[in-house]
C-alpha cells in the first residue's frame, strides 16, 4: 500500500519515479470500470451518472460530501459471491465494511449470511430482519451483555477468540438453557502481504488463538468438554486487501492439519471451516482483483485437496467478504473548494470532507483514484493532492492524482471504491457531520443513511 512521498512540481509528472501516477492517463475524462461502480457512465453532456441519476442532481438534492452507492452493483456482487460458492458453502458478508438496514435486507434477499462484531451491529441486523441463524458473531472482547444478546437471539454461530471467552460463552449459554454453536478462531502464523494494521494471521496480535504450541488444540479440548457449546468448526482470517492466494493456501493447510489432529485425538470430524474475508479490490487501475468464481474455485480446491490428503470428509466452507462486495459499489462525491498551487512543490485541491469521511489514506497510506465528474475537460493534466478541510496536515484523501488544470471551485469530483471502511470508520473530527449514504438505481435515488445534523451532535452534548 505504501509508496514514498514525491516532491513533485505542479505539472512535473516526470519527476515521479514510480507508481501509476508517474504519467498522466491518456484520457482524464475516461472512467476505468475496474474502479467505478458498474452503472457509472458519462452522459451526452459529459456529466457522470450512476444508476441513471446525474451527480449534479445528487449534489443538489443531497448535498456534498455524500457516499453514493450503486444498489444494482451491490446486489450483483453479493449474488456473484453467493453463486460462486454454491449451496455447499456459506457467504457471510462482513458488516464492519459497511452496515445499514437497507444493505441487510439486500443481503437477506440475495441469500447471504452476515458477520457482525458488536452488539449494535447485531441489533442493526436483527432490526432489518436478518434471521438470527444466518448471523455470525465475532470480536476479541465481546462483553457479557453482547454474548447474552447473541445467544438469546439465537445467532447461528459465535466465533470464540480466547480461552476466557470459551468459558464465558459456555457459562452464559448454559445459564440461558442453550447449546450455542461456536467456531474457534485460530491464528495460523501466516504473514499476509498487506498493511501491518490489517494483517491478522501472524501470532503476535490480539485476534485468535495460536495454532503454535498446541494452544488451539487445547482450546478445542476445552470447548468439546463444555455442555453449553457445540463446536462446529475452525475459523481463520488472515488479513485484508489481499491479492495473493498463497496466504489462504497456507491457512487452509494448517487449519485442516488441526482438523486432522482433532479427529485423531477425539474421534470427531468438525463439519465446518471458515476462511474469513480479506480479498482485495481495485482502488486504482493498477490493482487486479480476482473474480469471486476464481476465488471460490481456488479455495474449494485447496480445502478439498488438503482434506483428501488427511483422509477427512471435506467440511462445509464459509467465507466472510466485506470489502470485495461493498467496496467497489460506492464513490464519495465532493465539491471542490480552495485550490492552492505551491510553486515548485505541488497543487493542493481542498474538498468539503476529508479524513472524517475517509481515514484510510491517513491510517494505511491507502491509494485512491479521483475524477472530475460534473463535466468533461480538455485541459492538460495537473498533478494534485486532494485534501480535506480538517485541522491536520495529514488530512489527505488522494495523495497523488491528475485532474484537469482548469479545475475550479464548485466543480464536483468523486473518489471511487469508497464503499468499504469509509462510512463505517467515519468520525466527527472538527465536529464534521458524517455524510449520508445515498442508494441509486433505476433512475431514482434515496437516502439509506441520512446526513448527521448539528442537532444530532448537540443532542449528545449534555453540558
Ligand atoms: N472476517 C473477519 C473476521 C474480519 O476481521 C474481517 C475484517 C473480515 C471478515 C472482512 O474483511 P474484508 O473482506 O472486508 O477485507 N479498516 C481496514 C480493514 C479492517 C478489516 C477488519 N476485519 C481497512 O479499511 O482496510
Amino acid at each position: 500500500m505504501s509508496r514514498s512521498a514525491h516532491p513533485a512540481g505542479p505539472r512535473h509528472a516526470d519527476v515521479l519515479s514510480e507508481g501509476h501516477y508517474a504519467a498522466p492517463p491518456a484520457d482524464l475524462n475516461s472512467l476505468d470500470p475496474k474502479v467505478w461502480a458498474q452503472t457509472v457512465t458519462r452522459d451526452a453532456d459529459g456529466a457522470v451518472t450512476v444508476g441513471g441519476v446525474s451527480v449534479a442532481r445528487l449534489a443538489e438534492e443531497f448535498g456534498t460530501p455524500a457516499y453514493v452507492l450503486d444498489e444494482a452493483d451491490f446486489r450483483a456482487r453479493a449474488r456473484a459471491w453467493r453463486t460462486a460458492f454454491g449451496q455447499d458453502a456459506d457467504v457471510f458478508y462482513a458488516g464492519k465494511a459497511f452496515l445499514s438496514r437497507a444493505v441487510v435486507r439486500w443481503l437477506a434477499e440475495e441469500g447471504l449470511n452476515l458477520d457482525v462484531c458488536s452488539g449494535t451491529e447485531l441489533a442493526t441486523a436483527l432490526s432489518a430482519g436478518m434471521p438470527a441463524d444466518r448471523i455470525a458473531f465475532h470480536g476479541n472482547n465481546k462483553s457479557a451483555a453482547e454474548i447474552e444478546r447473541a445467544v438469546g437471539a439465537g445467532v447461528g454461530r459465535i466465533v470464540l477468540d480466547s480461552f476466557q471467552e470459551i468459558a464465558r460463552v459456555a457459562h452464559i449459554a448454559q445459564s440461558l438453557g442453550r447449546r450455542q454453536r461456536v467456531q474457534i478462531r485460530v491464528t495460523v502464523g501466516v504473514e499476509a502481504h498487506t498493511h501491518e494494521f490489517i494483517a491478522t494471521a501472524h501470532e503476535d496480535q490480539k485476534f485468535g488463538i495460536p495454532l503454535a504450541g498446541g494452544q488451539a488444540a487445547e482450546a478445542v479440548r476445552r470447548a468439546l468438554k463444555l455442555d453449553g457449546l457445540e463446536l462446529i468448526g475452525i475459523h481463520s482470517h488472515i488479513g485484508s486487501q489481499i491479492f495473493d492466494m498463497s496466504g489462504f493456501e497456507v491457512a487452509a493447510h494448517r487449519v485442516v492439519g488441526l482438523l486432522r489432529e482433532i479427529r485423531d485425538e477425539h474421534g470427531v470430524e468438525l463439519p465446518e471451516i471458515d476462511l474469513g474475508g480479506g480479498l482485495g479490490i481495485a482502488y486504482t487501475s493498477d490493482d487486479d482483483p480476482r473474480e469471486p468464481h476464481e476465488i471460490a474455485k481456488a479455495l474449494t480446491e485447496i480445502v478439498t485437496r488438503e482434506c483428501e490428503a488427511a483422509r477427512l470428509r471435506t467440511p462445509r466452507i464459509s467465507v466472510e467478504p466485506g470489502r470485495a462486495i461493498v467496496g467497489p459499489t460506492a464513490f464519495t462525491l465532493y465539491e471542490v473548494g480552495t485550490i492552492k498551487p505551491l510553486e515548485g512543490l505541488r497543487t493542493y485541491v481542498s474538498v468539503d470532507g476529508g479524513m472524517s469521511d475517509n481515514i484510510r489514506t491517513a491510517l494505511y497510506d491507502a491509494e485512491y483514484s479521483v475524477a472530475l465528474v460534473s463535466r468533461t475537460s480538455d485541459a492538460e493534466p495537473l498533478l494534485v493532492r486532494v485534501v480535506g478541510k480538517h485541522c491536520e496536515s495529514g488530512d489527505i484523501v488522494v495523495k497523488d492524482a491528475f485532474l484537469p488544470a482548469d479545475l475550479a471551485p464548485g466543480d464536483l469530483i468523486a473518489v471511487p471504491a469508497t464503499g468499504a471502511y469509509c462510512r463505517s470508520m467515519a468520525s466527527n473530527y472538527n465536529h464534521a457531520l458524517r455524510p449520508p449514504v445515498v442508494a441509486v438505481g433505476d433512475g431514482a435515488a434515496r437516502v439509506i443513511v441520512r446526513r448527521e445534523t448539528e442537532d444530532d451532535l448537540l443532542r449528545l452534548d449534555v453540558g
